[in-house]
């Protein structure tokens, strides 16, 4: 056994849900949990159109539940019809939501805006409008590059209430990872924004999406919306070009929702794969609504009474369900912050609990960890100074949390009273799969528990065998879930490959992670990723993509590999082998075209993923013939000895080269 594995099964704290959480939850208790569990078992499409009936509002109801005789491409309510906005804004009019807060925005200077319910449906309304407006049109793709605004989730809710297919690419990707979503997608339109404010700085959006579209091939695209964020000016392009208050002009605060089919793609959120090129993840209307207002509840336990707080950006998955989708259709209040976590100071999120009265706070491994290490080289950033009672349940997501900054969470910022949801999930599964119940699972730091119910997960060998408790192996989901990705945007066959393959009887759905379930009570926790993709502060990085990024560098480089090494903050960390086109340089030479390597990764993909290690050899440890050995340079990137078998190796020596330091 492995000593990651040995060490996360010697775990034996465990902390039960607190009386009170355990009497008002929703699903209350274990018993309550099993029960559900066993409905799914005994009628797996019964359970599932039961949820679907009483959580979804369709406009046209659907009558088949689940069609699997084109799996895997499942599909789910599939004759049904509905509009996800509709489920967010519409369906709360007329009920004591319709006032509500639905969002309280905080800018990055502290500023703070809200708007209701009643609000929030008349801006959507007016921006759908305005997209139809310019030509856009149900099936369209629509790219979304904004920072986090309300501007932000009304552009995402205007393309829905439209029928157009949003795709929402980070504000830190660069020119060139944007114009190859512009053109995977063929979109039609890019939303954007002037400039983006981040730790009291404006870094400019308008002026990357220029460069992406002069980049060329992005002749879809007919119009650039363009939010003026700050006062400053930017370029505007006579035809292309508009700003939100010259298309919102003259538009109407009402527009009908377009009925969609329950299979009408909604979004396409692209992701890093094992290749250089990241898949458009395709997710559905029905059967991701269903599932992002159903883990709100099942998983936040969401009461009217809460303020619920995820602070993911919505370029990630994260933000689709937990910020744009999730928490209106569940009809809560939440905050949406523009800033980072340590501006003005590093208590930023602390206050922002206190001042906002948060009750569910949701937020990353990476960004707790960095939040300790400020707390304890100064003592006024730490949560003590901040009245966080207000809390009830506390949330991670994004990568494994290492039991030390699970308890520390628990005590400083839950104070000892929260139940703490660590929530299992990927893009392609649209909502939570595996994580604790607040008012039913005792939790053990670092585990995420037992899958929620109707979530058929297990772990598995290579064959696709029962793997027994004890003992890793694969995480899979034998069963599909109305949330799944529906397929890989323009590459079905990818889709089937990377997730249903043969290999394994192409009918378990393959997460790419490792799991172990522990004897005592079955619990998961996931060992990291199995495959070619690293996880550096709870965001995906394909390593391929980092070394074409590296190679596509012809003037210096001529080979690159790229490996993840543990890293104390980030949880991993990117190390890049580079083989120059020049001889290997030691020193400051070193040092120089290092940095120059970063930067160049930066504009190649974006500042996520510069490595932070780059070390140079005369060559990579091949075999003889000619694979790289990328587990060895795991383990010199890693600092550790080489105990792996070496015989294969066609050279040797450079191993001792390449663990030296640059
Ligand atoms: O490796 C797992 C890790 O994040 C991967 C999915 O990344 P992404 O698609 O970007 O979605 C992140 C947000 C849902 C998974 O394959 N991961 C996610 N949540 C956890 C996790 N690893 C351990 N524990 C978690 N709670």
């Amino acid at each position: 056994m492995s000593n990651a594995i040995e060490s996360v099964l010697v775990e034996n704290r465990v902390f039960p849900p607190p009386e009170a959480a355990v009497k008002s939850a929703r699903i209350s208790g274990m018993a309550a949990y099993q029960a559900m569990c066993n409905e799914a078992e005994k009628d797996f499409e019964g359970f599932w159109a039961r949820l679907a009936r009483d959580n979804v509002v369709w406009t046209k109801p659907f009558t088949k539940t689940l069609n699997e005789s084109n799996a895997p491409f499942y599909k789910w309510f599939e004759d049904g019809e509905l509009n996800a906005s509709a489920n967010c804004l519409d369906k709360h009019i007329g009920t004591p939501v319709e006032n509500k807060t639905a969002i309280v925005f905080e800018a990055d200077d502290g500023a703070v805006t809200q708007v209701t319910y009643k609000e929030l449906l008349a801006r959507v309304s007016q921006f759908a409008n305005a997209l139809k407006a310019q030509g856009i049109k149900k099936g369209d793709r629509v790219i979304v590059y904004m920072p986090m605004t309300i501007e932000g989730v009304v552009a995402m809710q205007a393309c829905a209430r439209i029928g157009a297919t949003h795709s929402v690419v980070f504000g830190g990707f660069s020119a060139k990872s944007l114009q190859e979503r512009i053109i995977d997608a063929g979109a039609v339109a890019v939303i954007t924004a002037n400039f983006q404010m981040r730790g009291g700085k404006e870094l400019g959006l308008k002026s990357i999406v220029d460069e992406a579209l002069a980049m060329g091939g992005c002749d879809t695209i007919k119009n650039v919306l363009v939010y003026m964020r700050t006062p400053t000016t930017c370029n505007m392009v006579a035809g292309r070009d508009k700003t939100f208050t010259e298309v919102l002009q003259g538009q109407s605060t009402e527009c009908k929702p377009e009925p969609v089919n329950a299979e009408h793609p909604l979004f396409i959120l692209y992701t890093s794969g094992s290749t250089g090129k990241p898949k458009g993840v395709q997710h559905s209307t029905g059967g991701y609504l269903l599932w992002a207002n159903l883990t709100m509840q099942w998983t936040f336990d969401i009461k009217p009474q809460d303020v619920f707080w995820c602070t993911a950006d919505i370029g990630w998955i994260t933000g689709h369900t937990y910020v744009a989708y999730g928490p209106l259709a569940a009809g809560a209040t939440e905050v949406i912050f523009e800033g980072v976590p340590t501006y003005p100071h590093a208590g930023r999120f602390w206050q922002m609990i206190e001042k906002h009265k948060v009750t569910v706070f949701y937020t990353a491994p990476t960004a707790i960890r960095s939040l300790i290490k400020a707390a304890e080289t100064d003592e006024k950033v730490h949560p003590k100074n901040w009245n966080l009672t207000s809390l009830r349940i506390l949330g991670t997501v994004g990568e494994p949390i290492n039991p030390e900054a699970w308890m520390w969470y628990h005590r400083n910022v839950g104070g000892e009273k929260c139940p703490i949801v660590d929530t299992f999930w990927q893009t392609e599964t649209g909502g939570h799969m595996i994580t604790p119940l607040p008012g039913a699972t005792p939790t053990v730091p670092g585990s995420c528990t037992l899958p929620l119910p109707g979530i058929m997960a297990a772990i598995v060998d290579e064959q696709g065998h029962d793997m027994p408790n004890g003992s890793g192996g694969m995480l899979v989901v034998k069963r599909p879930w109305p949330s799944m990705i529906r397929t890989i945007w323009g590459d079905p066959e990818r889709f089937k490959k990377s997730y249903f393959p043969e290999e394994m009887g192409g009918k378990l759905y393959l997460a790419g992670d490792g799991a172990v379930r522990d004897a005592q009570r079955g619990y998961f926790r996931i060992t990291g990723r199995i495959d070619d993709v690293l996880n550096v502060s709870g965001h995906r990085l394909g390593t391929m993509e980092i070394e074409s990024a590296l190679v596509s560098k012809t003037d210096l480089v001529a080979e690159a590999a790229v490996v993840g090494r543990p890293d104390d903050l980030t949880g991993e960390a990117v190390c890049a082998f580079v083989v120059l086109k020049r001889p290997r340089p030691t020193g400051d030479e070193a040092k120089k075209i290092a940095d120059e390597l970063r930067a160049w990764v930066g504009k190649e993909i974006g500042p996520i993923a510069k490595p932070k290690d780059i070390r140079f050899g005369d060559n990579l440890p091949k075999t003889r013939s000619g694979k790289i050995m990328r587990r060895l340079l795991r383990s010199i990137a890693k600092g550790d000895a080489i105990t792996q078998d070496t015989s294969t190796l066609e050279n040797p020596a450079i191993l001792e080269q390449l663990a030296q330091k640059s």
